[in-house]
């Protein structure tokens, strides 16, 4: 995968594309990233990149050409999704990640204070995001964390370790909580279960304490959710458990 970012502060990506994951998948080489600054576009001499909005009002605007002209200096741009990050695009899931992942080339346009000119959105992108309903300084921390969870999905980057597919949300259910040494911390122990060795058994509980878990954090999860019938049943008895406690 080749990804481009579009900023006008790449030294913000610096911290995080050297570190970690993101790191060692660019060494990898599962993956390119590489942040371009495109007031380089600007079309003149001061290098200006945003103006006062047509119509009047508070706040400047990203002129088009900068951008576009950034964004045309991609090798294939033409391939690849061109995503804007906005809080007015729509809300960023797990479930576009898996579908992201599949590109072979992504671009991320970042603004800062400023709006996009709207012949950018209707010309030059593919996909508006937004990572949450508030509003960051720009764009930049919201394209890191897109980039950041597509690239943990590409073959061969997280190893067994850190395996994506028990992570919370793969499975559309929060993850089951997990223990490890010592068996007892200030007299609060493991789940005598854990400690078992029967496999089946420990499955069972694991999935029963995830559903537990989603049900009283995210009951929306279980809402959009399609289970079996042997998980439907479970679910039902969870909710009887859970109405007794109360
Ligand atoms: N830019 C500013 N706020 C944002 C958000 N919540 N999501 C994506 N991009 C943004």
């Amino acid at each position: 995968m080749n990804i481009h970012i579009l900023t006008l502060f790449p030294e913000m990506f610096e911290g995080i594309l050297q570190s970690s994951i993101l790191k060692k998948a660019q060494e990898k080489n599962a993956v390119t990233i590489n942040t371009i600054n495109f007031r380089d576009f600007a079309t003149n001499k001061h290098k200006t990149v945003d103006d006062y909005p047509y119509g009047g009002g508070n706040g400047m605007v990203l002129k088009p050409e900068p951008i576009f002209y950034a964004v045309e200096s991609i090798p294939n741009y033409e391939k690849a999704r061109i995503i804007m990050m906005t809080p007015q695009g729509i809300p960023y899931t797990q479930k576009k990640a898996e579908e992201l992942k599949k590109e072979e080339h992504l671009i991320f346009l970042c603004g800062h204070y400023e709006g996009f000119d709207e012949r950018i959105r209707e010309h030059l992108v593919t996909d508006e995001l937004s990572i949450g309903d508030y509003v960051l300084t720009g764009g930049e921390l919201a394209a890191m964390v897109v980039v950041d969870s597509v690239v943990r999905l590409l073959p061969g980057v997280l190893g067994n370790q850190e395996s994506a597919e028990t992570d919370s949300f793969s499975s559309g259910l929060l993850e089951y909580p997990q223990y490890t040494r010592p068996e007892e911390f200030r007299t609060w122990k493991v789940p005598e279960v854990l400690l078992s060795g029967h496999h089946q058994k420990i499955e069972e509980w694991r999935k029963k304490e995830s559903i537990k878990r989603t049900l009283q954090r995210r009951p929306d999860l279980i809402q959009a959710h399609q289970f079996d019938a042997k998980d439907q049943a479970l679910i039902k008895t969870i909710k009887r458990e859970l109405n007794h406690e109360n």
